[in-house]
């Protein structure tokens, strides 16, 4: 599986602790009803082909002539088109309907009088590209909003509603749940669900311009424990600056450009246009998780975004001289 993976570098960075994005390898009970009638429908697919390919194979060794084998009469036949044209097909394929349509019954859905299944815990919005994360689980002061990493407590069923700001996407995890449209204007809900602890790659899958391949997702499942702690790092403002690298930064970011389109919260960075910087230095990953959050990569998408990731809102930021590059990417990984 890795060596496959290598080709797709850096993506293989992405996938590297992660559990590889599969839907054979379901880690949640949504995902493990859609795989089970997944293998009903292969099998059955099996099943029909082998009994297809039997009957075109078995004549072949047939010996003796036409007029031996010539229909006894003029009808002859006739019921099996009946039962192998019309009625298997038929039956089969009701069948599938049938049990899609009542897996697809199990799964929340847009009903305005189940209010339990509505108020989501977590509210996903798409943007050409990247992914918006408001957590609206518990008090006012409870909530806030991050990018790109959605993290839940595992072993629980965590309703998500998501949208779109702009054009459809496609919320789609493969590991945990099938997929679902984020439509403007249009809320949809889904409950996901992960087993065990873990790291999740998903990714938006409706096409939706030029980087949709680039509009990656990562959620991260954590124990009971480790999931409260993130909560309460993510509730806290920026970190504050100690070193000199990154109080200069500091700096850079809020009287340069950053701050017109980035949050960070404790400072007046108040953009909402591109993805929350708080907690920055925290997450796995950057350019809506395509790439590793290391110093080199973040130097990179600073100067370079339009090279990573051509036609993404974020310019290539070239004023910036190599000491205040240096400092404004110490200040990014500070923040914690
Ligand atoms: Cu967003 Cu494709």
């Amino acid at each position: 599986m890795m060596r496959r993976s290598v080709l797709f570098s850096p993506l293989l960075l992405l996938s590297g602790c992660a559990t590889e994005q599969s839907i054979w390898n379901a880690q949640g009970p949504a995902a493990s009803r859609i795989a089970t009638l997944m293998w009903a429908i292969i099998i059955m697919f099996l099943i029909v082909t082998l009994i297809m390919w039997a009957l075109l194979i078995i004549p072949t060794f047939r010996r003796g002539s036409l007029e031996e084998h010539a229909p006894v009469d003029i009808g002859g036949g006739q019921g099996w088109v009946a039962l192998g044209g019309l009625l298997i097909p038929l039956t089969v394929l009701t069948g599938f309907f049938v049990a899609g349509l009542t897996l697809m019954e199990r799964f929340p859905i847009h009903d305005p009088s189940n209010t339990a299944v509505l108020r989501p815990d977590i509210l996903v919005i798409g943007h050409q590209w990247w992914w918006e994360v408001h957590y609206l689980d518990g008090q006012p002061d409870q909530r806030f909003a991050t990018a790109n990493e959605i993290h839940i407590p595992a072993g629980r069923p965590v309703t998500l509603e998501v949208e779109s700001q702009d054009v459809n996407h496609a919320f789609w995890v493969p590991n945990l749940h099938g997929k679902i449209d984020m439509i403007p204007g249009h809320p949809n809900f889904m409950r996901i669900e992960a087993n065990h602890p873990g790291k999740y790659v998903g990714q938006c899958a409706e096409y939706c311009g030029e980087q949709h391949a680039h509009m990656r997702l990562l959620v991260v499942a954590q124990s009971a424990g480790a999931y409260r702690a993130w909560t309460q790092q993510m509730l806290e403002p920026g970190h504050a600056s100690t070193t000199p690298e990154a109080i200069a930064g500091e700096q850079v970011f809020l009287s340069g450009a950053c701050s017109i389109c980035h949050m960070v919260r404790g400072t007046v960075a108040g953009g909402t246009v591109a993805p929350d910087l708080t907690h920055i230095g925290s997450r796995m990953y950057i350019g809506t998780d395509s790439f590793p959050n290391n110093k080199a990569y973040l130097e990179a998408w600073v100067t370079h975004a339009q090279s990573l990731e051509p036609g993404v809102l974020m310019p290539d930021l070239t004023d910036f001289n190599g000491v205040q590059l240096r400092d404004l990417v110490a200040y990014l990984q500070q923040l914690k």
